[in-house]
């Protein structure tokens, strides 16, 4: 049974504050002030689905956490939630397990590239993708989207453009893309695609909030783009952490078609990654594709009421406030820079309304004045967080 929202933040709502959690007890570090309303970080305030805390119960409770493996049935489930979600028949021969989203990205970055090379990425991005660019002392060539009414969307000739003119390497793909939260549709997929074909460019495709999609955007896997017509050049890496609330486990998928990448991958994993699996990661995502997809929808309900209440709300009493439109993800953004200057967004955020948010500039270079706000969350966060942005909104006129 899809529960209703009330039912839902009821049954599943928990309070973090002063269980090591990230986005609640690491406040002063992160923002230099514990008192802050967090409405940062993708992490959620509710419980995961049933099914995953039976399934972690249970093998808590047999009390022995020896080393462990990932048993065909992990791969069953997982395949047929691709395959009801998005129609994508995943084989098992194809996965590898990984220890997170951004790790992976990390092991591709030095699986498939040179230092020097050159990675495209499309700010306003997940900013970890510029951090595994510098780190790895790889080339950071970007392709800003263009804002157009309340929505990002790419600039193909730009892109291409910064492709030819750097000679780049690699793509990381975000689909659905986190901070713009579009669902891109797949003749946009169809055609970024058909450029780094044309231009040679390996497709590195994050596609970790594959399960937030609403309404009439439907998100496709990019091995599925054109009939796969370009798997051959799609490294695919997604996972249950965001969509379940599971991140803290520590697992994720990476599905790799083409032989020739997935040797390539081997024989670097065969070199540089040791780890054993975590054996609460893999057992939970697989209760969570097999038992989570009620709790999913009754989530999402939340989340697009969440949505609602904010796009109403600063429509309404802060009318110089454009929110994006949310296709896909649960992290919209907010352009603030109608009512102030970009250099006071801090002081106004997080001085006057007491918010711990993450930043437009986290995200890439011009995008000072812009917030994004994490809606996966109790409504009455967010209620407060609007409200408070509206108190000192008034104040300030
Ligand atoms: C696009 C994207 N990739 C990766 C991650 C994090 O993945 P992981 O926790 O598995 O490293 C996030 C988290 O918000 C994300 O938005």
């Amino acid at each position: 049974m899809i529960l209703d929202i009330k039912d839902f933040v009821d049954t599943y709502y928990v309070e973090r504050k002063n269980t090591n959690s990230t986005k609640w007890d690491l406040l002063e570090e992160r923002f230099g002030d514990p008192d802050l309303l967090p409405i940062w970080v993708a992490d959620m305030e509710f419980k995961a689905p049933d099914s995953v805390i039976s399934a972690l119960t249970e093998r808590v409770q047999h009390g022995a956490y020896g080393y462990s493996f990932i048993p065909d049935a992990y791969y069953n489930t997982y395949s047929n939630w691709m395959e009801d979600s998005f129609g994508y028949k995943v084989e098992k021969e194809w996965c590898r397990p990984a220890t997170g989203v951004v790790s992976a990205l990390y092991w591709f970055m030095n699986c498939y590239t040179e230092e020097g090379d050159a990675v495209i990425i499309t700010p306003p991005v997940y900013y970890p993708f510029f951090n595994v660019i510098r780190d790895l002392d790889r080339t950071l060539v970007t392709a800003d989207m263009t804002e157009n009414d309340g929505r990002f969307e790419l600039d193909f000739d730009l892109f291409e453009q910064k492709i030819e003119e750097n000679d780049v390497k690699l793509f990381i793909l975000c689909s659905p893309h986190n901070p713009a939260g579009r669902v891109w549709t797949e003749s946009e997929l169809e055609r970024m695609l058909a450029i780094c074909e044309k231009h040679d460019v390996l497709v590195i495709a994050d596609e970790i909030h594959q399960d937030f999609a609403y309404g009439e955007h439907k998100h496709t896997p990019a091995p599925l783009v054109a009939d796969g017509k370009y798997t051959d050049r799609i490294v695919l890496v997604n996972a249950a952490s965001k969509s379940f609330n599971l991140p803290g486990l520590l697992h994720a998928n990476i599905v790799i078609e083409n032989d020739a990448l997935r040797k390539q991958f081997d024989d670097y994993a065969g070199q540089h990654i040791k780890s054993e699996k975590n054996i609460l990661g893999h057992l939970a995502t697989q209760a969570a594709y097999e038992g989570g997809g009620e709790w999913l929808e009754g989530l999402k309900n939340v989340i697009l009421s969440n949505y609602a209440y904010v796009r109403e709300t600063l429509g309404v009493h802060i009318p110089e406030a454009k929110v994006m439109k949310l296709e896909g993800t649960y992290l919209p953004m907010i352009d603030l820079r109608g009512f102030l200057a970009p250099e006071d967004t801090k002081e106004f955020v997080q001085e006057k309304c007491r918010l711990a948010v993450d930043y437009g500039e986290w995200f890439g270079e011009g995008y000072e004045g812009y917030i994004r706000l994490n809606l996966a969350t109790h409504p009455k966060f967010v209620k407060e967080a609007v409200d408070r942005m509206v108190e000192e909104y008034k104040k300030m006129k």
